[in-house]
This record gives structure tokens, sequence and C-alpha cells, in this order.
């Protein structure tokens, strides 16, 4: 028979060898022709299937609303002074994204970890709160600097809005609500957040979409899949902060004495 030599690389979402690149199989000229957006890109790359339209709409919903949030924020914040420094595309873009960490946008995967083991658990939201207070560990997904009671932020809102009208089951999102309830109860800052509404909003995604096994949902929870959807976001709103301060000719940025407590 054929004696296969041993290979370095194995890979399995991708193909460039023929006529055309294939994402999952898929051919780029069924994927023009078929109309596919960047939602369903992403399903054949990242999760190496088609999903229906409902999940692909929702996975380009969370790349449209975490574009960008500003120039107040960490990442823009870096990729601004980074620009104003005159580096290039790639070092301001991604001096930003390196802000991206469990307090800033990257608390998707996290939140997912934990809502779903408190819920599969069957934890109470004092319970599971409670119990992480008691190991010093923040609840990821829960929190804002600017976001309130009184102040909702309204990316989760949106997004709550579209799961209950087009997923089978918003179980995981339910249940972040009520933790955010409990939360709600200890300080008006603490809502459910973006990280938290899409991290809960995945889980119910993959679990009642009826395209993942079990086994699967815990490999895409434990490997970590979800901050991507942020940085992949982020990094459009990144790319125009940099643009913008070019072509605004920014000078090198320089903190004010007056904003620093100098200190011993
Ligand atoms: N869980 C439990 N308690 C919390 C949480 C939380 N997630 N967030 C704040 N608190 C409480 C704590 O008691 C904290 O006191 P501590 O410093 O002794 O722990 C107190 O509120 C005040 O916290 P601050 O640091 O002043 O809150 P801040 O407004 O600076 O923090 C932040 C905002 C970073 C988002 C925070 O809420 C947090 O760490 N959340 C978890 C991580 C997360 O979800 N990040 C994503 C945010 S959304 C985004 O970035 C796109
Ligand atoms: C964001 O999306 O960047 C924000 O939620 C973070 C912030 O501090 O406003």
């Amino acid at each position: 028979g054929k004696v296969r030599a041993p290979t370095h690389i194995i890979s399995t979402i991708s193909d460039d060898r023929g006529d055309e690149p294939c994402y999952a199989g898929v051919p780029m000229s069924t994927i023009i022709q078929r109309g596919f957006g960047v939602g369903d890109v992403i399903s054949l790359l990242w999760f190496k299937r088609s999903l229906p339209r409902y999940c692909t709409q929702f996975i380009e919903i969370c790349i449209m609303l975490c574009a960008d949030h500003g120039p107040c924020v960490s990442g823009a914040h870096n990729t601004i002074v980074t620009a104003r420094a005159g580096k290039d595309l790639v070092s301001s873009l991604v001096s930003g994204l390196l802000t991206i960490g469990p307090r800033f946008g990257g608390a998707i995967d996290d939140a997912a970890r934990y809502f779903k083991d408190a819920c599969d658990r069957g934890l109470t939201p004092y319970e599971f709160v409670e119990g992480m207070k008691k190991k010093g560990i923040r609840v990821p997904g829960i929190g804002h600097r600017i976001k309130s009671r009184d102040n909702r932020d309204k990316r989760v809102q949106l997004l709550q809005h579209y799961a209950h009208t087009h997923f089978p089951s918003v179980k995981y999102m339910e249940y972040a609500v009520q933790v955010e309830a409990y939360t709600l109860s200890k300080a008006n800052n603490l809502v459910l957040n973006v990280d938290g509404a899409i991290g809960s909003l995945f889980l119910d995604l993959l679990a009642g979409s009826g395209m993942f096994s079990k086994q699967e949902i815990d490999e895409i929870v434990e490997i970590g899949y979800l901050n991507g959807l942020f940085v992949l976001a982020r990094s459009i709103g990144l790319i125009g902060h940099t643009f913008d301060q070019k072509r605004l000719k920014q000078p090198l940025y320089r903190h004010p004495w007056e904003d620093v407590l100098y200190t011993k």
C-alpha cells in the first residue's frame, strides 16, 4: 500500500490547493454565489460548519455591536497613543488589542465558563455570586465602569431582544439575568455587561441550534473561542482610530502632569 510521509502540520479549516480556496470544504465561489456574510465565514473557519441564518446573524450583530465604544476605553486609548507616537497601522492595532483581557472585552469566555458551570449545577444566583466572592473572583460578565441599573447598556438589550425573538431557548441568558438581579441588589453598576451577554447567549446558541454535541460545546467553552468575537470586532474600531489620528495629524501624546498624583 501507499506509505504517507509524516507531516509537520495538520490543518482542518481551509484548503488553497485547488482552483479556488475552500473554507471548511465550501468553495469560495459557493460562498459568494450564496450571498454568505462574515457570520457564515466565521462559522466555517471557527466552527467548521455552516450554521443557520439566525446564528450567523447573531454573530454579525455581536461583531457590529462591539466594533467600537469611543476613544476613552482601554483599547482605543492605547491605539490612539501608539498612532500619535508615529507608529504604523499594525503596531497601533495590536497595542489596542493587547488591552483586551479579563477586565476589558476579554471576559466573554470566562463568563460562558462560569455561567455554564453554575447554571448546569443548579446553583442559585446567591450561591454562585457568594461562592465567587469567597474565592476572591469577580463574576466575569458582570459590572461596568459607566453603565448601571439606570443607564443600561443598549448593546446588551439589543442582543437580548434578538435572542428572545430568534433563539429556541435562552436558558443561560435568563440565568445570567437572574445573577444580574442579585448583583444589582449589591451595587448599581453590577449590571450584566456586553461580555456577559455574549457569553451567556453564545451558550444558548451552541446548545439550542442542535448543531453541536455536548462534547463539542464543552470543548468550545474550554478552549475559549468567544473572546475572538470581541478581538475581531474591536479590530474594526481600532483600525478606525488609527486612521483618525493620522488624518488629524495628531502630535505625540504626553499625559498632563496635573493628572498624575505624584506621591511617595
Ligand atoms: N463581580 C463581583 N464584584 C464586582 C464585580 C464583579 N464582576 N465588579 C465590581 N465588583 C465590586 C467589587 O466589590 C469591587 O471591589 P473590589 O475592588 O474590592 O473587588 C467593587 O465592585 C468596585 O469595583 P471597581 O473596580 O471600582 O469597578 P470598576 O467600575 O472599576 O470595574 C469592571 C469595572 C472592570 C468591568 C469590573 O466590574 C469587572 O472586573 N467585571 C468583571 C470583568 C468583566 O466582565 N469585564 C468586561 C466588562 S465589559 C467590556 O469590557 C466590553
Ligand atoms: C467597551 O465596549 O469598550 C466598553 O464596554 C468598555 C467601557 O469601559 O466602556
